[in-house]
């Protein structure tokens, strides 16, 4: 048998006529740049992650970067942030004109360790960026307590994490604004680059909706340099009708979730770390990942089965060499980097599938 990690083909199928009708409309109607599509993507996610303002924007990275700058942080202030990461995070920090500070996960739940944010504050500190990793939410109690204490900013990365929840909590509602990935292989994602910021400061989503529109708040008026970095139309419109079956698809991924944690959980040598996605936690599982000391072994064994697995990362940022990061001592993150390996979850792998996948791991780890 072969298990792919993704199966976006087999997604599109079931929902071929919707994606269709939708694209067929936008070009019968030439609606391409910041039409009403657009606008009701903002709205909806608006209110299903209970903020007042949503800016579309062309990724994630974007998202991120215009977040930051519009918010005017002090040139050269550090951001506290993670090396397990997306190099877009970090990237859009330097880009933004500041410094940053990486800090140790957890190899418990592959968010950042709390007590590693308190260590590493200087008087430069401005904000701490959080990154919800796998789609489960960091730990933002004590993340909120050391930024009270310390008259700090939290932002987030939750380009992993849309429709994750904590205590009730969507991931983009804890902090100043959240950037969000719609990249083909996120859980909600487009027919190509797309993401959007979300804020519950209403002045912060205006000031963004002008900068990713060449600073154009009216039409032909521009209030400065800015960037063109619009969310298309169409990668709006695609997205409302995923938007229609992420309830499903999220579902199905937390069903498979549960049946990997009850078969994991006697397996001798592997470390399924997370605590259950149920209670405070409601996990979407953007990567289902497990650490095993021998990873390398396991993956090449699932490989030669046909299983399909993905390492993220396997190189941290700060273990790069053209990033200028390699300064940071961070023995979690290496130690989780070695170990770390990510199980296909895929909302439309089967059943048969996953009890494939399960068969190998007891061949290995049993
Ligand atoms: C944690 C994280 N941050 C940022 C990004 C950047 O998003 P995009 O690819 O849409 O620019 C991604 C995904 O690609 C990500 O996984």
């Amino acid at each position: 048998m072969r298990v792919r990690y993704t199966y976006l083909d087999r997604q599109y199928q079931t929902i071929r006529d919707e994606i269709l009708e939708t694209v067929d409309d936008i070009f019968s109607r030439s609606a391409f740049i910041l039409r009403p599509e657009v606008q009701e993507f903002e709205t909806r996610m608006a209110s299903m992650l209970d903020v007042e303002g949503v800016v579309g924007v062309n990724s994630g990275t974007d998202a991120l970067y215009l977040g930051m700058r519009a918010l005017g942080l002090p040139p050269g202030g550090e951001v506290i942030t993670v090396a397990h990461t997306f190099v877009a995070s970090v990237s859009a920090i330097v880009h933004a004109g500041l410094k940053p500070v990486l800090v140790d996960v957890l190899p418990s739940d592959f968010n950042i360790d709390p007590a590693a944010i308190a260590a590493a504050i200087t008087p430069a500190t401005c904000a701490i960026m959080v990154v919800h990793m796998n789609g489960r939410v960091c730990d933002m109690a004590a993340v909120k307590e050391i930024a009270e204490d310390h008259g700090l900013l939290v932002l987030e990365d939750a380009a992993q994490a849309i429709g994750a929840r904590l205590n009730g909590v969507a991931a983009g509602a804890f902090g100043q604004f959240a950037g969000f990935s719609l990249h083909p292989m996120k859980i909600l994602g487009g027919g190509g680059d797309g993401g959007f910021i979300a804020t519950k400061d209403q002045e912060l989503a205006e000031t963004l909706r002008a900068m990713r529109n060449l600073g154009q708040r009216q039409r032909g008026v521009h209030e400065s340099h800015a960037f063109n970095s619009r969310l298309d139309t169409l990668q709006a419109a695609i997205c409302l009708v995923k938007l229609r079956h992420l309830g499903g698809w999220t579902d199905r991924r937390r069903w498979l979730a549960q049946r990997y944690d009850d078969a994991l959980a006697n397996l001798k040598g592997l470390i399924r770390p997370l605590a259950p996605s149920s209670g405070p936690h409601y996990d979407v599982y953007s990567s289902y990942a497990i650490r095993s000391q021998a990873r390398d072994d396991l993956r090449a064994r699932l490989a030669e089965k046909g299983v399909e697995t993905m390492i993220a990362w396997e190189r941290p940022l700060h273990r790069q060499t053209g990033l200028n990061l390699e300064h940071h001592v961070l023995p979690a993150t290496d130690r989780v980097s070695r170990e770390v390996l990510s199980l296909p979850i895929d909302s439309e792998m089967t059943d048969e599938e996953q009890d494939y996948v399960l068969d190998v791991l007891r061949e290995f780890h049993g």
